[in-house]
C-alpha cells in the first residue's frame, strides 16, 4: 500500500503554485533533504510535479482535497431548509482497495451506523458491476460508499439500486448538468457517454436485518487523456459544464438527494420513483438487445416495472428482465 501522505503537505502543494524546499521542509517539521523524499510520494498518485531551481516546486495542476469539514460545511448548506435530513457521519481515506470491500470488512468486524459514508481520493482495486474494475485516479473523481441498514430483508431492495441511480442524476441536474440519463439498472449517461455508475453489495440476514452498501463511482474532474484505460466511453462533470467543480460540494448534493429518497424508498418502495425514472431513461422507446450470458432477447424498451425489472417489447409482448448478469444495449 501506498505511504499515507502528510495531510499538511497535500493542502499546500494543492493550489498548484510554487512552494520553495524550505517552505515545504518546515511545513512537514523535516530537513530540505528530506522533502524530496515526501514530494515524490505525490508523484507515485499519478500527479504531476515540477521542479523549478530558484522557485521550488509545484504541482502541475491543482488538486481540491477532499475534506471532512468541506464536505460537513457543504451538506449544513444543502440540506439547510430540508428538516427531514441529518447529517451523515462521513469519513475520508486517501487510498483504500475499494470503498464497498473496506466497508464490507466493517460489517463483518463490527457495527457501522447507518449512514455512514466512506470516500476514498483513490482506489487501488475498485469494483465495477458484472466483475469489472473501476478505475480511480487520485484526486480526480468521487469514489465513495455508504452503508444502510434494512430491517425487512433482501427481498425489500428490490429497486433500491436504481433509486441510487435516480438520485445521482437528480443531484447532477441540481449541479448544473441536466443532460444526465439512465441506462437501466442504474448506469448514468450523458450523450450515451458514462458519468455515473452504481454498485450495490448486500451482507447480513437476507430474510432480516441486512445492510446494503450503495457504492457510487462519479466521473467529476477527469480530463480527455486521463483516463488511464477506461475501456468504455466516458466523460466528467467538468467536461459537461466547462467549468471547475469542488468535489466535496458535489458530494455533499448527492448525499443528500441520496439520503431522502432512500427514506422516501423505505416507506414507499420503489413504486414513488417509477415516473420519475422513465423521464430519465436514456433508451425509451428505442430498439434494444439485452443479453444473458450466450442468450440475447431484441426487442424495445418499455422502461421498468414497480419492482424495477427492464421491460422490453418483444414481438407485442412484454418480457421482464432482472438480475446482475442481464445487460442492454441499442440495436445498431
Ligand atoms: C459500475 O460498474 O457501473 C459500478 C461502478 C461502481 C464504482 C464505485 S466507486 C466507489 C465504490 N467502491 C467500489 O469499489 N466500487 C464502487
Amino acid at each position: 500500500m501506498q505511504k499515507k501522505i502528510p495531510d499538511v503537505l497535500l493542502r499546500l502543494m494543492s493550489d498548484g503554485q510554487f512552494h520553495s524546499g524550505e517552505a515545504v521542509g518546515s511545513a512537514l517539521g523535516v530537513s530540505r533533504a528530506a522533502v524530496w523524499k515526501q514530494l515524490k510520494k505525490l508523484e507515485d498518485l499519478g500527479l504531476e510535479l515540477e521542479s523549478v531551481k530558484g522557485k521550488g516546486y509545484r504541482l502541475l495542476s491543482s488538486v481540491d482535497i477532499l475534506s471532512v469539514d468541506d464536505i460537513l460545511l457543504a451538506l449544513a448548506d444543502v440540506i439547510d431548509g430540508l428538516d427531514t435530513v441529518g447529517l451523515p457521519v462521513v469519513e475520508v481515506v486517501q487510498e483504500v482497495d475499494s470503498t464497498n470491500a473496506e466497508l464490507l470488512r466493517r460489517l463483518v468486524t463490527g457495527v457501522v451506523v447507518s449512514g455512514t459514508t466512506l470516500v476514498a481520493e483513490r482506489q487501488t482495486a475498485g469494483r465495477g458491476r458484472r466483475g469489472r474494475e473501476w478505475i480511480s485516479p487520485f484526486g480526480k473523481n468521487l469514489y465513495f460508499s455508504s452503508v444502510w441498514n434494512f430491517s425487512n430483508g433482501a427481498a425489500s431492495l428490490d429497486g433500491l439500486s436504481l433509486v441510487v441511480g435516480l438520485s445521482v442524476v437528480q443531484a447532477l441536474s441540481e449541479l448544473g448538468v441536466r443532460a444526465a440519463q439512465l441506462k437501466w439498472p442504474n448506469d448514468v449517461l450523458v450523450k450515451n457517454k458514462k458519468l455515473a455508475g452504481v454498485l450495490l453489495e448486500i451482507s447480513g440476514d437476507a430474510t432480516g436485518l441486512c445492510h446494503v452498501v450503495i457504492g457510487v463511482g462519479l466521473n467529476v474532474k477527469m480530463q480527455a487523456g486521463e483516463s488511464l484505460g477506461i475501456t468504455q466511453a466516458w466523460t466528467s462533470i467538468e467536461q459537461c459544464l466547462g467549468v471547475k467543480v469542488d468535489r466535496n460540494k458535489v458530494l455533499a448534493v448527492v448525499l443528500v438527494r441520496m439520503q431522502a429518497n432512500i427514506k422516501l424508498f423505505e416507506k414507499k418502495g420503489l413504486s414513488a420513483f417509477v415516473a420519475l425514472w422513465q423521464q430519465y431513461d436514456a433508451f425509451a422507446g428505442e430498439d434494444v438487445v439485452v443479453s444473458m450470458g450466450d442468450r440475447q432477447v431484441f426487442g424495445v424498451a418499455k422502461g421498468i416495472s414497480d419492482n424495477g425489472e427492464l421491460l422490453l417489447d418483444v414481438e407485442g409482448e412484454v418480457q421482464r428482465f432482472n438480475g446482475g448478469e442481464v445487460s442492454l444495449r441499442r440495436t445498431l
